[in-house]
Parts: structure tokens; sequence; C-alpha cells
């Protein structure tokens, strides 16, 4: 393999840890055409995913219990500060592992392709779930890369068998350059990595993550490495190519900010775990776990302009044995004597399931969902988030 890691999407990409491992299943993925995929149906489930990393200082417990699902057409986002497994996680989603090693358990099924299980599938199984179905929009586009091979080439790759003839894949690579905005697509094909810019690399990935229209798409801080204007360009597109190719979409990020203005639901990592999902609106308006409160007070837009911006003391936990209560009790200014003999569990609160997201009314939205023993006393506690002003604030 080149020194770059090629996208998820690309038939020849493959992770580079993860070709070792695996116990082969009994049966084969064949996933359902695209086109039976309706608006609305499960298309991810999710149940207990545990993602153990080994290191010398014990297993790293990235990914620990969690639980969600996501529909087809549907825009999940996924937020922590960094460290609190939403890589590892997303990575999971794929069937990808950071190391060898690595021991996963739980269920990742994907009943919208037919799919029961990908947790123990080789990756010559899962290479056939990869770019026809579900792709990955990868954080650095300066690595991603191969860069020593001509973006033409690149992006005709990940068409894999679904375009034949060689005039009709340069006018596909061609399309699908255009579609991502990429100007004058065809005096580009030539051209090296090198040549472009970071936004530029990073539209001719989404162009690779698009190739065989998958029915799901995984960006994780698709943005994070590009300058600010780029970063809005560039999560424009994906939200529209989203919308019109009606793919589902896990949108990574460190910033609560983003995620809130276009996914129709949120899933707020700490520690390895989901502490709380909901629906955006709901979860802006009426959050249920301590964690989540803070994360919105921290929120730029939160403080009058004149005052300090609000942070959220301490830092999160190693991910190294921890047990079975509330990992955010160190940092918790709701925390009382209870909490540390309560073992936390992802339990539904608030409004039944079954509104219509904001974003795409043909959604029904699942149950919101919290691991705070508190939680319901959130429901009617005021809606300053318990932070700590940036001057103020000391680890407990
Ligand atoms: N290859 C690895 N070996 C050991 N530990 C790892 C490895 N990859 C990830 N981890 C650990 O797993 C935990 C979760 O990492 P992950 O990359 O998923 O966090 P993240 O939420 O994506 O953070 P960021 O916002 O910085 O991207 C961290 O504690 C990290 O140190
Ligand atoms: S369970 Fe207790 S310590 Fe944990 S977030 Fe809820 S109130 Fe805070
Ligand atoms: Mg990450």
């Amino acid at each position: 393999m080149s020194a770059a890691t090629p996208a998820l999407g690309q038939p020849g990409s493959r992770p580079d840890s993860t070709e070792q491992v695996g116990t082969p299943a009994a049966e084969e993925v064949v996933p359902a055409p695209a086109d039976r995929r309706e608006p609305g149906d499960v298309l991810l489930e999710v149940r207990d995913l545990r993602v153990s990393i080994p290191t010398a200082a014990g297993p790293v417990h990235a990914a620990d219990g969690v639980t969600l699902t996501l529909r087809q057409g549907e825009v999940l986002g996924v937020v922590g500060e960094t460290g609190s497994g939403k890589s590892v996680t997303c990575r999971a989603l794929l069937g990808l592992r950071p190391t060898p090693r690595t021991e996963v358990s739980g269920t990742v099924a994907y009943p919208g392709l037919g799919v029961d299980d990908i947790t123990g599938l080789p990756p010559r199984r899962l290479r056939r779930l990869w770019g026809r179905h579900v792709a990955m929009i990868p954080q650095n586009p300066m690595t991603s890369l191969d860069p020593v091979r001509r973006i033409g080439d690149q992006v005709a790759e990940a068409l894999g068998d679904t375009v034949h003839g060689a005039a009709a894949r340069r006018e596909r690579v061609i399309e699908l350059l255009r579609q991502v905005g990429l100007p004058a697509p065809e005096r580009r094909l030539d051209a090296f990595p090198h040549q472009f810019s970071g936004g530029m690399l990073q539209r001719t990935l989404i162009a690779i993550a698009i190739a065989q229209n998958p029915a799901m798409l995984v960006a994780d801080e698709p943005t994070t490495a590009l300058d600010v204007l780029i970063q809005d360009q560039i999560l424009g597109l994906l939200l529209s190519l989203q919308r019109d190719l009606g793919t589902s979409l896990v949108l990574v990020s460190h910033d609560l900010s983003v995620v809130s203005q276009v996914c129709d639901r949120v899933a707020v990592m700490y520690a390895g775990q989901v502490v709380e999902l909901a629906d955006t609106a709901t979860l802006l308006s009426s959050p249920r776990h301590p964690y989540t409160r803070a994360l919105i007070g921290a929120l730029p837009g939160a403080v009058a302009r004149d005052e300090p911006l609000r942070v959220i003391p301490g830092a999160p936990p190693p991910l190294v044995g921890l047990g079975p209560t509330c990992r955010f009790a160190a940092r918790c200014e709701l925390h009382e004597a209870a909490c540390d003999e309560w073992p936390t569990e992802l339990l539904p609160v608030g409004a039944p399931a079954g509104s219509p997201s904001p974003f795409r009314p043909a959604l029904r939205l699942v149950s919101h969902q919290s691991r705070c023993r508190r939680a319901p006393d959130l429901a009617t506690a005021d809606a300053a988030p318990p932070t700590t002003p940036k001057d103020q604030g000391e680890q407990r």
C-alpha cells in the first residue's frame, strides 16, 4: 500500500490493520439492491458495540456499549471532546479497527441492506460493502490520496465495475468531479494530489465516496483540516449531495454548533459511551445530561459578547479500567453520592418517539435517551447549563 491511506469507497482500499483480524462468518455479505431502500427505513442498527484496544496500560475501551440506529436519509451527528471515541466508533460501523489485536463485540447490522452483523467479517467480505453501500470521508484530505497516482485514476478506481468501457468511465469521473464542484474537471484528470488545494482534495475524496451512490456515508471531521471559508463550502456540498442522493450521513465533529445546524439527531459521546441521544431541537432546548448542558453552555453564542467563554472544568478520564458508574461524575456539578453507586445505562427520557425531524419531516425520530441518573430533574432544571466561566474553572 502507498504511504497514503485510500478513502474507503475505493475498491482497492483497505484498513492498515484489519486484514489479519476477524472470524470468517458463515454467510456472505449480499446487500440488497440500492433501489429497495426507502426513506425512513432503519438502515443501520448498532447494539452494545464495544471496541477494546490492547495497550501497555491495559485495554483502552474506546467504544463501550454504544447502541444507536440510523435511518435511510437521516443525518446523525456524533459530538464529543477529543478522545471520546468518535472515530473508533464510527470506523467500527464500517468494520474497521485501529489495530489488528483490537477486540470488537456487539452487533453492527445493516437491516436496510440485508446484512445481519459485520463485526466478525473479514476484510474480503467487508469490501463488498465498502464503496457500493457504505463509504467514509476521512478527516485529513492531504494524506488520504495516493500521492503518486493521478486524480482521474483514483476516482475511476472508486467506480469499481459499475461503469464499463474507458470512455464511459472517463465521462463518469468527470461527472462526479463536476458534481462535487471541482472547476474544469476534464482538465484535472491527469493532475497529482500535490497540485490540488486542501479543498479540492476534499472534494475529490467526496467524489470517491459517492462514486457508487452508497446508502451511508461516514464523514469523520471532514472539514477540520481546512480553512474556515472552505469548511462551510465543503459542509454545504456534503449536505446538498446527501439530500440529492438520499444518502444517510454520520457526521462526526467536535463542534456542536456545526452539528446542530445540519443534523436530524445528535449522539453525544463521552469517554467511550453515548451519554445522550436526541433529535437536534430537543437536545438543544432540553438537554438531559449535564455534559450536553455543559457543551451547549460552552458554545460561543451562549454568553454575552463581553462575558468570558464558558469551559467545562477538568478533563475526561483515561479509557482504561473504568467501572460501570458515571464517567462524567468528576466534572459534574449535579453529582451526588448516589451517582457513585448507580450503574449508568442509556435510558429513554422525555417526549415519546415518533415526532417528525425538523429537517426531513418524512423521518420519524426515535426517543430521547440519556445516561444521567438525574435526567428527570433536568426536565425542570434552570436552562443555564452547569459550566464554569473560563477564568474561574478548576477541576474538582
Ligand atoms: N491505535 C490506537 N492505539 C491505542 N489507543 C488508541 C488507538 N486509536 C485510538 N485510541 C484511543 O481510543 C480512544 C478514542 O479515540 P478516538 O480517536 O476514537 O477519539 P475521538 O473522539 O475521535 O477524538 P478526536 O476528536 O481527537 O478525533 C482514545 O483514548 C485514543 O487514545
Ligand atoms: S449520573 Fe450523577 S454524576 Fe453522572 S452526569 Fe448524572 S448527575 Fe452527574
Ligand atoms: Mg477522531
